[in-house]
């Protein structure tokens, strides 16, 4: 495999990303104030989102770099994007593809920073993952730092408990967080795989009816959602721990009863969809099938009928009846085309409050061409990599996941 040429790659320290602040939005591009935006400034120029050659372009650069570049693309991508990719999936399916490509040399991702990691995780060294524009993070991801996490494994060891505690952590987050979970017996779940993550690491710790217990981060609701309705445990018996309170905020007695510590974060998309927006759809459509994707609280997922990951809801439209109705509470783009590919098929979105995930929005396409053509140019940019040591106990943590049964979504 031939070495990228040109000029060196900027490369994301992970060290830096996992302490960092939630970034200002502000508009992308050359206009934009470089030293609030990580990742904004694109060498060269940045196409202009009215050039009306751009569709035009990105086919011609997609053509010049053939195998030697795989793009793929997150559900939650824009139609744009999307029509570049030569495959679309969830998080889970995605690492997989990735995983699933040594032979070439440019895996473009098109999706948020810490599925670009776990991609750059997965295949070899020689290949390069690029993220078109670097500041396309995710805020649930931010919500939990390698330090605090480290914090809370101090507290769990203080109290006695670390020993009969597995962590595992949701796909969103942080190399340096995969890593911890790595190190500490842990693993990796998706929201394809959760229960199936989570059985696997309670059988670690003791069995589910033995004494022992999972740290699950970052995502609370996923988390909740996955024990209590796949798993059978209550609402009892999980505790929120957070991060930004002393020993989490948790009386030590509370955390040693627990059988789910769940770390307080959540998705700032799904995290807006109420039950009261499924019952005004039932009380307007009655017989319409409601389903959601488990970031949702849990209120929301007890109050649909159907919950699972991104994937699982493409195929269950796939599947359904022609002429049935249904109302989906996941990310509005996904929503859109879900719409547009069944017109066979009533779809609505479940709450007109809830807007796009802004940080997914922000690969579009004049982003992929620039990152598209400087490729074909023989410019590596935008390399998302993650350093030797990190990559090595993240990949234990994903090789755990990858190992486990297929996915499982729970309807
Ligand atoms: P999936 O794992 O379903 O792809 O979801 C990823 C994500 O970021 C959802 O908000
Ligand atoms: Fe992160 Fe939520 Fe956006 Fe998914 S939808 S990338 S969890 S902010």
């Amino acid at each position: 495999m031939t070495a990228p040429v040109g000029l060196p790659a900027p490369v994301v320290p992970v060290a830096a990303r996992s302490s960092v602040v939630p970034d200002s939005l502000l508009l992308l591009g050359r206009s934009g104030d470089l030293a609030s935006e990580r990742g904004v400034e694109c060498p060269g120029d940045l196409p202009r989102l009215s050039d009306p050659d751009l569709v035009a372009r990105a086919r011609r650069a997609r053509a010049r770099l053939g195998d030697r570049a795989f793009v793929l693309g997150h559900h939650y991508q824009r139609d744009e994007v999307i029509e570049h990719a030569d495959v679309t999936g969830d998080s889970f399916k995605l690492a997989k593809d990735a995983a699933a490509r040594p032979e070439a040399e440019f895996i473009v991702f098109c999706g948020v920073h810490f599925m670009a990691e776990s991609a750059d995780i997965l295949t070899s060294p020689d290949q390069a993952v690029v993220l078109p524009d670097l500041s396309a993070g995710c805020s649930m991801a931010d919500m939990a730092a390698i330090g605090q996490v480290e914090d809370a494994w101090q507290v769990l060891e203080g109290a006695g408990l670390a020993e009969t505690t597995v962590p595992v952590t949701y796909m969103n987050s942080s190399a340096a967080i995969k890593a911890f979970t790595g190190r500490h017996g842990g693993t990796v779940c998706t929201s394809s795989n959760a229960e199936t993550a989570l059985r696997w690491a309670f059988e670690q710790s003791g069995g589910l009816d033995g004494g022992g217990r999972v740290l699950f981060l970052p995502d609370q609701h996923l988390g909740r959602n996955t024990a209590v309705l796949a798993l059978g445990l209550s609402l009892d018996d999980c505790v929120v721990y957070d991060p930004w309170k002393p020993g989490g905020g948790v009386d030590p007695q509370r955390l040693a009863g627990a059988r789910m510590v769940l770390w307080r974060g959540h998705c700032s998309v799904h995290g807006r969809f109420t039950a009261d927006a499924v019952e005004g759809y039932r009380r307007k459509i009655p017989g319409v099938t409601v389903v959601v994707h488990p970031e949702c609280r849990h209120d929301v997922v007890t109050a649909a009928d159907l919950v699972g990951s991104t994937e699982f809801i493409v195929q269950a439209l796939e599947r359904a009846e022609p002429g049935s109705e249904w109302v989906i509470g996941t990310e509005l783009n996904l929503v859109k085309r879900l719409a547009g590919m069944h017109p066979d098929k009533k779809v609505h979105f479940l709450d007109r409050d809830v807007c796009y995930c802004s940080t997914m929005n922000r690969i579009d396409l004049p982003h992929l061409v620039w990152a598209l053509e400087s490729l074909a140019d023989g410019r590596l940019v935008n390399r998302v990599q993650v350093d030797d040591e990190t990559a090595h106990f993240a990949r234990v943590a994903l090789d755990r996941m990858l190992a486990l049964p297929g996915p499982t979504s729970k309807d």
